[in-house]
Parts: C-alpha cells; sequence; structure tokens
C-alpha cells in the first residue's frame, strides 16, 4: 500500500493485482470472489477477452483527439445509447458526479431557454447519494457527505424518498428538475415504489419539471434490464449513467429525452476527455457481450439464487442479519446492532470473499452478472463463514 496516496478511503490491507471473471488476486497470490464488482462497475467480471480486445484495438488506432471533432467509437455509442434508451441525445464524460452535473446544468439551462429563469431548484431526494463534485454534493442530504464542505451552491431542495404527497408540495414553480435514484445504493439499498415513480412522472409533466433519474448505480443491467426505469415502467427525461458503462474504464453519460435535448447549445458544456474513443471502444463492447450472453435474463435468475440463499443464511443468523433488499444483483442485507457490516466485511475478506457495506450499517452484493450459480452458493457459504467468526 501507498502512503503517498491521499487518505481518502479507509483501504483494506491488501492490494489487488489481477482478476479473471469473477475472482480477483492480491499480491500474495490469494484469491478472492469478487461479490462487489469494482462497487457496481465490473458487469463482465475481471479481464474480459471482449473489453481488453477492444481496448487495445482501440489505443492502437487512436486514443485522444478531443472533442473538436467526431470520432467513430463515441458517435457509435452515443447511437446505441439512445437507441436502447429511446433517448435522443447522449452527453459524455468521465465519472457518475460529471454525468450529474451536466444534468443539473441542463435542468437550468433548460428553464432558462424556455423563459422561467426563476426555475432554478434542484430537487433530489433525502437518503440519494449523487457524487461528490459540488453541485452533486448540493443535491446529496447526507450531512455524512457534505459535512465541512460549506458553503454548497445554492438552489437544492430535498424531499423524502417514496413520498409522494410531500413531493407534491414541494415541485413548486422554482424546481427545475426533480432527481431521483430508481434505488438507492449508498443508502442502504433502497427501491423506489412505482407509485413514487409513477407520480413524480404525473407531477414533473403537471407542473412543467424535468425528471431525471440516477442510474449511477442502479443501471447499465444491474438490475435487469439495460436502463432500471424499464423495470419501472415509467421514463426519465433525463437519465445519467457511468460505473458499469465500461466495465471499468472511466465514462460517464447524461441521455437527454426530447424535451430537453435542445437546451445545451455549442459552448454550454463539456469536456476534455468525455467519451474518449478508448472507453468509448470499452462501452460498445460490453454493449455487444450483454447481447450475446442475453445478461437480462440471467440477471433475472441469479438474483432469484441470489435472494434465495442470502433469505437463508439471514433466516439463520437472524440475531445477524436482517431481511435482504435490492433488485437484480444489487443486495443490501441490513446488519442488526449491535454487530457491524464493517467487521462481517472483514471477517469475509479474511475467508475469500469481498463485499461492500452501504449506509444504515447494510452489507452490499453487487457481483459481476456474469456470475454462476455455483460461485453465488459459494459466496454465501464464505458469508456463512465469517458470520460464524464476526459475530
Ligand atoms: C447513484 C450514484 N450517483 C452518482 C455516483 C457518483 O459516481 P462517481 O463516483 O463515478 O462520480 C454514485 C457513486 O457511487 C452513485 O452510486
Amino acid at each position: 500500500m501507498s502512503d503517498a496516496l491521499l487518505s481518502t478511503y479507509d483501504r483494506a490491507p491488501i492490494t489487488i493485482v489481477s482478476g479473471h471473471g469473477c475472482t480477483l488476486v492480491d499480491s500474495e497470490g490469494r484469491e478472492y470472489l469478487d461479490c462487489i464488482g469494482g462497487i457496481a462497475v465490473c458487469a463482465l467480471g475481471h479481464a474480459h477477452p471482449a473489453i481488453a480486445e477492444a481496448i487495445a484495438d482501440q489505443a492502437l488506432r487512436l486514443v485522444h483527439a478531443s472533442n473538436l471533432y467526431s470520432h467513430e467509437p463515441s458517435g457509435t455509442l452515443a447511437r446505441e445509447l439512445t437507441r436502447r434508451s429511446g433517448m435522443s441525445r447522449a452527453f459524455f464524460c468521465n465519472s457518475g458526479t460529471e454525468a450529474n452535473e451536466a444534468a443539473i446544468k441542463l435542468a437550468r439551462k433548460w428553464a432558462f431557454r424556455k423563459n422561467e429563469p426563476q426555475r432554478t431548484t434542484i430537487l433530489a431526494c433525502t437518503g440519494g447519494f449523487h457524487g461528490r463534485t459540488l453541485g452533486a454534493l448540493a443535491a446529496t442530504e447526507n450531512p455524512k457527505y457534505r459535512e465541512g464542505f460549506a458553503p454548497l451552491p445554492g438552489g437544492f431542495a430535498f424531499t423524502a424518498y417514496n413520498d409522494a404527497a410531500e413531493l407534491e408540495t414541494k415541485l413548486d414553480e422554482r424546481v427545475a428538475a426533480f432527481i431521483v435514484e430508481p434505488v438507492q445504493g449508498e443508502s442502504g439499498i433502497h427501491v423506489a415504489d412505482v407509485e413514487f415513480l409513477r407520480a413524480a412522472r404525473a407531477l414533473c409533466d403537471e407542473r412543467g419539471v424535468l425528471l431525471i433519474f440516477d442510474e449511477i448505480q442502479c443501471g447499465m443491467g444491474r438490475i435487469g434490464p439495460l436502463f432500471a426505469y424499464e423495470h419501472f415502467g415509467v421514463r426519465p427525461d433525463i437519465v445519467t449513467i457511468a460505473k458499469a458503462l465500461a466495465n471499468g474504464l472511466p465514462i460517464g453519460a447524461m441521455l437527454v429525452g426530447d424535451k430537453a435535448a435542445e437546451a445545451f447549445q455549442p459552448g454550454d458544456h463539456g469536456s476534455t476527455f468525455g467519451g474518449s474513443p478508448v472507453p468509448a471502444a470499452a462501452a460498445l463492447a460490453h454493449l455487444r457481450v450483454r447481447d450475446e450472453l442475453r445478461l437480462e435474463g440471467r440477471v433475472r435468475d441469479r438474483s432469484a439464487t441470489l435472494f434465495a440463499l442470502v433469505r437463508e443464511l439471514s433466516s439463520r443468523h437472524e440475531r445477524v442479519l436482517g431481511e435482504p433488499r435490492g433488485l437484480g444483483l444489487l443486495v443490501g442485507v441490513p446488519v442488526r446492532e449491535p454487530f457491524e457490516a464493517k467487521a462481517i466485511q472483514r471477517a469475509a475478506r479474511d475467508a475469500g470473499l469481498l463485499v461492500g457495506t452501504a449506509g444504515g450499517n447494510t452489507l452490499r452484493l453487487a457481483p459481476p452478472l456474469i456470475i454462476e450459480e455455483d460461485e453465488l452458493r459459494r459466496a454465501c457459504s464464505l458469508l456463512d463463514t465469517a458470520l460464524a467468526i464476526a459475530a
């Protein structure tokens, strides 16, 4: 481990040197079954040959030319993502927080262009997480992330997750957009009620407000369909994605529907590296392999297995674990006090299993979407071992 890195992370005392499929290998040669997948990033697992080849081929042709010119990978990726989402336009950046920054700026510009400059507020949900840059952080209500960074930009307000009645009172004539995660990740894996999202859609239409879905964690097939909104049957005006888009290379995207597609004009927004050829080529390879493997159906099957295994584990360790929550392969398992999710995570790592944690003392499972049934069974058996040690 390097003591030259800023201590922004409470890093585990292992150094990862390689990976293959759902396995990661550390510098001592120890193998770990990876059930966090780079925090919902490595949908196709590690060292997938199609991703590696796409990266190598593109790197040998063109790594960077800037957004002053068109280049084939980003143009093709924009067409693929708009075709698959039914949105009209794509903007590329390098991370999730930047995708949300773009959405915040676009919403305000949209209101400004339609002669409603008073509409500047971005309404977000309690428990939501939208990123660490100042705008996205201002849309993130949890004091844990905000403390010590005041003053944050103004023009943000909050409403309770899954509370349509409160939303109705908060969507006033100063609101430009309402941003919501269809499944909240960082808060501990909380799924939106379909009625809440439907009400949000109807109210946003009625009040002239843009509806933004932050699918940075729950999108790109994590809960089954490519876009989480397909699961809920509610289409937003803007969807932000990142994490799994290029299976580990840095890229984020904001996809914009017809309503706001013209809000940005040349010069309004930009990014030097956004949609660079190599990550764009990796993202295209990811989409191709996803189709070949019919990942949507696989995620549905694996999800049923994982939930059954985790429910069984929770009932055997009911002193320690609560009922699992989530959708697809994004699963949160609440840990009861006085037990600690972090201690169980450490014991799991010692047993050879990598899991994550999330808010509210929750264990977070987000394995690669290619995980096999027997690997899920092995993961739960390792978790069983860890629970026996940590609890
Ligand atoms: C829902 C959501 N939005 C935004 C972000 C920020 O993404 P990034 O870390 O790529 O900036 C995250 C990251 O965890 C996230 O889960």
